[in-house]
């Protein structure tokens, strides 16, 4: 059966059941993926004081300011235990958080934009030669996307020996890798573009990304009346020999959710507009231009 077929309860049921495992499975993935191992920062004793003890005082002086009762602090606790205990870290920190990690760092690059990197990123996927199609199921849904620019350094040379390692949802806002029942590398792939830095990617356009709604992040996003959305994306990572990689998103002009991304994660830089050719199919221009490392 395909997802045409299926009714809007069923696919509801399908969506949450298998968003919830992704939540879980992020977290697996977070202790083993090398793109994470930044976690052992060796910060001095002095960092360490200073950022732990910032970080208690604005949460001190939020207790103070909102008056929080006993009755609430302890279903904070209990709270907090539960994301633990599911093993929802990954996806709250990287959906609440990580945008302000990356607007720090991103103060001292060149070049194209970034931006967060999200739980759902696996190393090790196929290896692609532009022209390319990202692995998808025989009956993927979705309308065709063509992916399409040039890597170049900063004065626009092109980078030869450029990848963009990409990944995406599927037309269900879901993950391979994460949600159960998608084939093993689903709409991911390494892009090897060509001599001049060009490429050229054939995909399905993604669906808008839904944070799951049944853990306690889902719970938390519902009592504080917040939307769980965050606009359809592509993920990117783009690199090239002697340069600083590239970690962003693209998102789609006139999607929904792009004014109101729960992971605060879009710019407008970042914004494609695809135009349907002859075939139908949608194509997107996009070029990254790399700094040196
Ligand atoms: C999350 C999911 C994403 O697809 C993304 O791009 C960023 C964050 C999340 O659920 O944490
Ligand atoms: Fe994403």
């Amino acid at each position: 059966m395909s997802t045409l077929d299926r009714t809007d309860e069923e696919i509801d049921t399908l969506t949450n059941t298998a968003a919830a495992a992704s939540g879980a499975s992020a977290s697996a993935s977070f202790r083993t993926n090398e793109v994470y191992s930044g976690a052992a920062a060796g910060s001095s004793t002095e960092r360490v004081d200073a950022v732990a003890r910032a970080l208690l005082k604005a949460v001190h002086r939020v207790i103070d300011e909102h008056e929080v009762t006993y009755p609430e602090f302890q279903a904070a606790k209990k709270w907090l235990m539960d994301v633990g205990e599911v093993g929802e870290w990954p996806l709250f920190l990287d959906v609440f958080v990580e945008h302000a990690v990356e607007e720090v760092a991103s103060r001292s690059q060149h070049g194209s934009k970034g931006t967060i990197l999200g739980p759902y990123y696996l190393p090790g996927q196929v290896q692609l030669t532009s022209p390319a199609t990202l692995p998808a199921r025989p009956d993927e849904v979705g309308t065709p996307l063509v992916f399409t620019g040039r890597v170049t350094d900063l004065d626009g040379s092109p980078l030869t020996g450029a990848t963009l390692d990409i990944w995406h949802a599927d037309s269900d806002g879901l993950y391979s890798g994460f949600a159960p029942g998608l084939p093993e590398g689903n709409l991911r792939g390494v892009v090897t573009a060509d001599a001049e830095g060009r490429f050229e990617i054939r995909t399905i356009q993604p669906a808008p990304y839904q944070i799951p709604t049944d853990g306690p992040t889902g719970a938390l996003t519902r009592a504080a009346g917040w939307s769980p959305w965050r606009p359809a994306h592509l993920h990117l990572l783009v690199s090239a020999p002697g340069h600083r990689t590239i970690t962003t998103q693209l998102y789609f002009a006139g999607g929904e959710h792009l004014e109101d991304d729960v992971a605060e994660a879009t710019k407008p830089e970042l914004v494609l507009d695809p135009v349907e050719n002859a075939s139908g199919e949608r194509v997107a221009e996009y070029d990254f231009a790399l700094e040196r490392d």
